[in-house]
């Protein structure tokens, strides 16, 4: 049976949900934070160490100010409710990609990493404002910067994941198949899972079963 430590989810499919349901994309986002907060239930009940989460790309900064203003606003309330609840859950939260928001966010985000940092049940990693490209030419600069060794062990001390074992498992939902810049560097030996519901609609009981269908996957890393 394959170790698990690192689930990676592609969280997509929120705008179409809520044009379904609810006529608008937002309702969608709002819908999409139930799942979140089941996910985070689920990994726990199965003792997995590292979720991580996409939540906004550097790409995503390309959508109407309107709902890029709600995504955003839902994460300032999100943080401020339930920062407190996760570190008494023990769990650790932190962010991936470039913290540039508007003040009272980035405040909220470096309170809840600062607070929750010693946690040890489980490590989620909000990825957020990040492009897996834009994390690899940074990566490079300081490299080269501290004129050390270009070999992929160098590379991946200077990378925001470092500390943190590559994805055992990628989900993403919404039923599209592409990785959308994400992690590029660290899914290259992650089993890879395309789920066609939309994330508002992907429960427990669909991540468990992905969880069942990897531990029994013969993992070659090239070998036979
Ligand atoms: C993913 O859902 C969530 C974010 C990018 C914030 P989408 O908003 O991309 O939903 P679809 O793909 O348009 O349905
Ligand atoms: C990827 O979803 C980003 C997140 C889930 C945060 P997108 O919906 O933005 O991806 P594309 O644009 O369809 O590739
Ligand atoms: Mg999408």
């Amino acid at each position: 049976m394959n170790p698990l430590n690192h689930i990676a989810i592609i969280m997509d499919g929120n705008g179409r949900w809520g044009l379904k349901n609810r006529k608008s994309r937002n309702a969608g986002h709002k819908a999409g934070l139930k799942s979140v907060e089941n996910i985070i239930k689920a990994s726990i009940k199965k003792n997995i160490k590292f979720l991580t989460l996409y939540a906004f790309s550097t790409e995503n900064w390309r959508r109407p100010k309107k709902e890029i203003n709600y995504l955003f606003k839902l994460l300032e309330n999100f943080l401020s409710k339930k920062t407190l609840q996760l570190h008494k859950q023990n769990i650790k939260l932190k962010i991936i990609g470039k913290k540039s928001f508007s003040t009272k966010l980035n405040k909220l985000l470096k309170f809840a990493e600062k607070k929750t940092s010693s946690n040890k049940k489980l490590q989620i990693n909000l990825a957020l404002n990040y492009g897996s490209k834009s994390e690899l030419i940074n990566a490079i600069k300081s490299l080269v910067k501290q004129k050390g060794k270009i070999n992929e062990k160098n590379l991946t001390k200077y990378l925001e994941t470092k500390d943190i074992p590559d994805p055992d498992i990628l989900i993403r939902t919404g039923n599209t198949t592409r990785l959308s810049n994400f992690l590029l560097w660290q899914l290259a030996y992650s089993e890879i899972f395309f789920e066609k519901k939309l994330w508002p609609d992907f429960n427990q009981d669909d991540f468990n079963k992905i969880i069942q269908k990897y531990k029994f996957t013969k993992r070659n890393y090239g070998g036979v």
